[in-house]
């Protein structure tokens, strides 16, 4: 029982591409006593888990990694949902909606009674509506339910103004916010270099038109990484396993994250401060008149996307309920 307490457990759900890198981080930089990895690919699911394992024995093996069930996963400390379809090259995020949401409601009914302390991360596409429903499905505190939303964005254009520069991209504090896909924003308003506001770093190179090749490259570095390699696993691996880390430790690191937006019912990345209760508070953020209708706009496409997703769930519930009457 004394053990029991003592463990830290991190689930991931679904061990494909990304679930299996986000492993692989999380046996590397150990942060969890265990991480237990759950997929109905049984076959997949032992084959991961032994071709992870063999990474645990060179001297470091502080976090062991195991094949589980859901009902267990429900129990750990943070379950990180990576379940789901991905894009093939030229597809949206948002074309993955219908089948990806009938995978999360199946996940919550797999993981019921899930433990009223977890933390749940959602990595899944579309990552900010698929956050809004987990938080839904799971009934857990808002505060508990967050997606990785705009941080794999963000560290994308981090690294791009670093170069740009010349210096370290821990040096950069700018943010992608909004949707964790094509309503994206960068919010330049407030991107600084060090204490240094951004139009006054990069002076000579802040032009439109530099702002505009940034956001293109930042919005499509996905699609093109997709289009050559079939998925993105290792920048989204480290986000969540960073993430994971800002919980367990309590580290109080402030994110691009998406989250519940009480003022446009529906989640989208602002900057949080998080920690181990998960979002601890929003960061109040200061937009320009331009980036606050790009924000409104974006929450307005999201809130429509919920909707229709809505409807068709209910749809979908008063058809079962009437063929399981007709039978
Ligand atoms: N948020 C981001 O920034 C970001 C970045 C990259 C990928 N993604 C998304 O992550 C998801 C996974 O991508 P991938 O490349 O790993 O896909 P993948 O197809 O390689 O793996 C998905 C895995 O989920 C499993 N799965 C299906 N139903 C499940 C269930 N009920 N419980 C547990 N596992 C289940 C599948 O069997 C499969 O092994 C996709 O939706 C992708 O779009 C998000």
């Amino acid at each position: 029982m004394a053990e029991q307490r003592l463990k830290t457990s991190i689930a991931i759900l679904g061990c494909g591409e990304v679930g299996a890198t986000l492993a692989y981080t999380l046996l590397q930089n150990p942060i969890c006593s265990e991480v237990i990895l759950v997929d109905p690919k049984k076959e997949l699911l032992e084959a991961q888990v032994r071709d992870l394992g063999d990474a645990t024995y060179g001297g470091r093996a502080a976090t062991k990694i195991r094949a589980g069930t859901h009902q267990e996963a429900g129990q750990s400390d943070i379950v990180v949902i990576t379940a789901g379809a991905k894009q093939k090259p030229g597809e949206s995020r948002l074309s993955l909606l219908n089948r990806n949401l009938i995978i999360l409601t199946s996940i919550f009914t797999s993981m019921s009674p899930i433990s009223p302390h977890t933390i749940l991360l959602l990595v899944a596409n579309p990552v900010d509506v698929l956050t809004y429903f987990a938080r839904k499905l799971s009934g857990l505190p808002e505060s508990q339910v967050l997606g990785t939303g705009t941080s794999l964005d963000s560290a994308r254009l981090r690294g791009i103004l670093a170069q740009k520069a010349q210096v370290s991209p821990s040096s950069i504090d700018a943010y992608v916010l909004g949707e964790h896909g094509d309503s994206q924003f960068v919010a330049w308003s407030n991107a600084s270099i060090g204490s240094t506001p951004l139009h006054l770093a990069l002076s000579d190179q802040l032009t439109d038109e530099f702002k505009t090749d940034i956001e293109s490259h930042t919005r499509g570095a996905a699609g093109a990484i997709i289009a050559a390699k079939g998925c993105t696993a290792y920048g989204i691996g480290n986000v969540a396993a960073s993430i994971c880390k800002y919980i367990l430790f309590d580290s109080r690191t402030v994110r691009p994250l998406s989250f519940f937006q009480p003022r446009f019912s529906c989640c989208l990345s602002m900057p949080a401060v998080i920690g181990r209760k998960g979002i601890l508070r929003a960061m109040p953020t200061q937009l320009d008149g331009d980036e606050q209708k790009l924000l409104e706009d974006c929450a307005v496409g999201l809130r429509a996307i919920i909707e229709g997703a809505e409807k068709e769930l209910k749809a979908d519930d008063e058809l079962r309920h009437a063929l399981e009457k007709h039978a």
